[in-house]
């Protein structure tokens, strides 16, 4: 734990949930709770919930769920530390200095020291650019018509020819081996004898972080070869798929819509035009986790594409993943056969301007790449056609937009806009289907995954997670019927980590006398996963008409839960003697009955 208990209640009384939640969306009060929209999922009518009593949230829509701090680490996309310091901030709180374990403390200080690494590095690197050593690098940077502000500003350097340059410079400023290799920009030879940079001869473009410091390079090599670029490998500071290149000055614009391109060159370039709310992918696939860290900054995304084939593939790629992270999305690509950098150089600003007042709506995009894969004039082509559009419509939610596109293909085929509309209508049906299986699935395989247990029974799982939460539910609330579960029922039979641990806390709250409080359980966990699964918890709704249904339920489940984890005892056993011991035990479970 990084600070203690106390202080963290502190900070979580001091911070009501309505009132911070209130200040990123607006809710309504229905009941004992408020409703609104979700931040973390794209819909339109209200499934996200705030209970002021337990001081939790939780999304019927998406499971989002957890206490304030979860919700500033979901919201703002920051660990537990530093959620916690920015409510302590909001409520006047001054906090002690955080501990960590032992070995938190270590990552946390080798995360200090890569930072300073690679400031350093940085540095070096655009010292070297302005030296004698690299003035054929400074001649390709001005040909590539960089000006010397946006140089600086992107901190452009050159990592020099010879192998060991940077290797030496780093330890002269007293880095040791272990946080040079640890950065990955040296590394040992293949023949073990010794250590080269990983850059050499290169342009070098420092990657920063959102908050600005600098976490890896990608370097270009300046004459015909390959890789092209070559990048930084994901360390514990550098994180692919959670950081976008140039963002940090992109969200210093404080718009609400981003432009994104692929390429180093091509973000440099429209921020140099004067467009500079603008990141760039890197070349790696866009992912969800992108997604959410724009949907904090922005509402609204302009894809800008080469017009490539490859382009075009990449922003089919990245249009569901905005999307369905609540985003706007609209697309551009360039003409001529240009990537965005080439465009500007040779048509200058004002033009790349009317590009981007032009881009399409998505749908329109997705449409159009599907439109030109079939013949209108076959009538075969033209009902696959309009399946595959009626599949696209069906992600819309706004019946004003499906209107508007259900028109212009039944315009585009001839064919009749009813027929259309039941495509759809079938599509969305064969989808509800779909989503339903997946989410039965992937419940499924969360818990194989945690437990290591081998499951055949879909539902007894899904079951026995109900079970153990109820429990919890239950036992924390009613200190009587608590006191009665813990001498049969040890929190080691909950298979479910969390759920073992919450169970633990619950049963510590009960022996020492104290009410538990929800959303202080949530604390207990540092990672969002577990908070999450801590707030469902308390927010599935039990309710027993009378103590006899009650202790129905109670023996069901407790039973349930024993006789999986025998089973898992059993099957994991290494002797004969266990095996059977563990199936007297199941024997002896039938006989047992808990009377409240
Ligand atoms: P491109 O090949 O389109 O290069 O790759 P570019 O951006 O136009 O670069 P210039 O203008 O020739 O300098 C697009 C992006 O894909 C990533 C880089 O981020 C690049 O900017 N990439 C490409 C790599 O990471 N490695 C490569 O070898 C090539
Ligand atoms: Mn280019």
């Amino acid at each position: 734990m990084y600070y203690p208990q106390e202080i963290l209640e502190e900070v979580r009384l001091r911070n009501d949930i309505v009132d911070v939640i209130k200040g990123y969306i607006p809710l309504n009060k229905k009941g004992s709770s408020y409703f609104g929209l979700c931040p973390f999922h794209n819909e339109y009518t209200p499934s996200f919930s705030v209970s002021a009593d337990k001081q939790l949230y939780y999304c019927f829509g998406c499971g989002a769920a957890g206490n304030v701090i979860s919700f500033i680490m979901q919201m703002e996309n920051c660990d537990f530390v530093e959620a916690v310091q920015r409510l302590a901030d909001r409520a006047g709180i001054e906090l002690p200095k955080a501990e960590y374990s032992p070995e938190n403390a270590k990552k946390e200080k080798l995360k200090e020291r890569l930072y300073e690494l690679h400031s350093t590095a940085g540095l070096f690197y655009y010292q070297k650019l302005h030296s004698p050593d690299g003035l054929k690098a400074l001649e390709y940077v001005n040909k590539r018509k960089i000006s010397i502000p946006v140089q600086r500003k992107f901190g452009i350097g050159f990592a020099p020819n010879g192998i060991t340059e940077l290797f030496e410079h780093l330890k002269g400023k007293g880095f040791s081996l272990e946080e040079i290799l640890e950065s990955g920009l040296v590394l040992e030879n293949k023949s073990k004898n010794g250590y080269h940079d990983r850059f050499y001869n290169r342009l070098m473009f420092p990657i920063f972080d959102i908050q600005g410091r600098c976490i890896g390079f990608g370097g270009r090599i300046m004459e015909s070869g390959e890789p092209k670029y070559l990048n930084s490998p994901e360390t514990i500071i550098f994180n692919k798929k959670r950081n976008l290149y140039g963002l940090n000055l992109a969200r210093a614009e404080r718009k609400k819509e981003i432009i994104i391109v692929e390429g180093y060159m091509d973000m440099i370039t429209i921020y140099q035009a004067g467009f500079r709310n603008v990141a760039a992918s890197l070349g790696t696939a866009f992912t969800a986790e992108h997604a959410a860290l724009l949907r904090k900054f922005v509402t609204d995304v302009i894809l800008v594409f080469d017009s490539d084939s490859a382009g075009e593939k990449a922003a089919l790629r990245a249009i569901p993943i905005l999307t369905d992270a609540g985003l706007r999305v609209k697309v551009l690509q360039v003409p001529d056969g240009k990537d965005p950098d080439e465009y500007i150089k040779h048509n200058g600003s004002l033009e790349f301007g009317k590009l981007l007042i032009n881009a399409v709506s998505y749908m329109d995009f997705q449409i159009k790449c599907a439109r030109r894969k079939y013949s209108m004039n076959d009538s075969e082509q033209k009902m696959l056609f309009t399946r595959e559009a009626a599949e696209l419509i069906s992600n819309l939610s706004s019946p004003i937009e499906r209107d508007m596109y259900i028109k212009k293909i039944a315009d585009d085929t001839g064919i009749s806009k009813h027929a259309v509309e039941e495509e759809i209508f079938n599509t969305d049906k064969k989808r509800d289907f779909e989503f339903k299986k997946q989410a039965e699935k992937q419940k499924i395989r969360k818990y194989d995954f945690k437990s290591n247990q081998k499951i055949q029974d879909i539902n007894s799982t899904k079951g026995i997670m109900q079970a153990q939460s109820s429990i919890i539910s239950i036992c924390s609330s009613k200190k009587e019927i608590c006191r009665r579960i813990m001498e049969i029922l040890n929190p080691d039979e909950f298979k479910d980590e969390t759920r073992s641990e919450l169970l633990k806390y619950v049963y510590d709250c009960c022996l020492s006398g104290k009410d538990v409080l929800p959303a202080d359980a949530v604390n207990i966990f540092e990672n969002e996963e577990s908070q999450k699964t801590a707030a469902s918890v308390f927010c599935s709704k039990i309710d027993y008409n009378d103590s006899d249904e009650l202790e129905k339920a109670l023996n069901e489940q407790i039973k349930l839960i024993k006789r999986a984890n025998l089973d898992y005892i059993a099957s994991n056993a290494k002797t004969i003697e266990e095996i059977q011991k563990a199936l007297e035990m199941k024997k002896s479970l039938e006989s047992f009955e808990l009377q409240l």
